[in-house]
């Protein structure tokens, strides 16, 4: 890793092929606008060891092309313990994520926050619905929900950043 880096920023959910790969990729578009690419690190994991190795769901990524972003090459990987070392901020998905990611990563350095922080105020939604078993307007749903956290996340790094 860079020691360029000043903050490194970690998506988890269960699978890391649907939810926590399009947080990467989202944030590290709106992390380029920013100007903050070079200072901020984004990755992406998930609990379940499944899909280590894969690419992000096909519909996922269809998605995410749709809404104008393109995959970067992330392959999917499990959560490890050092994750609580190495980055700054954990971000999972929903409340089976946090509460996984805190347990396995009990007193780890890291800050443990889940992405409904960033939430949109008048989203009335308290997670990032698992899109894995829905159809392609659930991927779109969850594109643009990621899309709508993006100004309180950049304000939040921001902060950090600042500091
Ligand atoms: P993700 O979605 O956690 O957003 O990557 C899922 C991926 C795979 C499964 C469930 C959710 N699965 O059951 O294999």
């Amino acid at each position: 890793m860079p020691a360029s880096f000043q903050l490194r920023l970690l998506f988890v959910c269960l699978g890391n092929i649907c939810r926590s790969p399009a947080a990467e990729i989202v944030c590290r578009a709106a992390l380029n606008k920013a100007g903050l690419a070079e200072r901020v690190m984004v990755d992406s994991c998930g609990t379940a060891s499944y899909h280590v190795g894969s690419k992000p769901d096909a519909r996922m990524l269809a998605a995410l092309q749709r809404a104008g972003y393109s995959y970067g090459g992330h392959r999917g990987r499990q959560l490890r313990k050092s994750d609580g070392e190495s980055f700054d901020l954990i971000i999972p998905q929903d409340e089976e994520n946090l509460d996984d990611v805190q347990r396995l990563l009990r007193g780890c350095k890291a800050q443990i926050r889940p992405m409904s922080v960033w939430f949109p105020q008048e989203s009335e939604l308290r997670e990032v619905p698992d899109p894995y078993y829905g159809d392609s307007a659930d991927f779109d749903s969850v594109v643009l929900l990621l899309e709508q956290s993006m100004p309180q996340l950049m304000a939040y790094v921001n902060e950090r950043l600042s500091e």
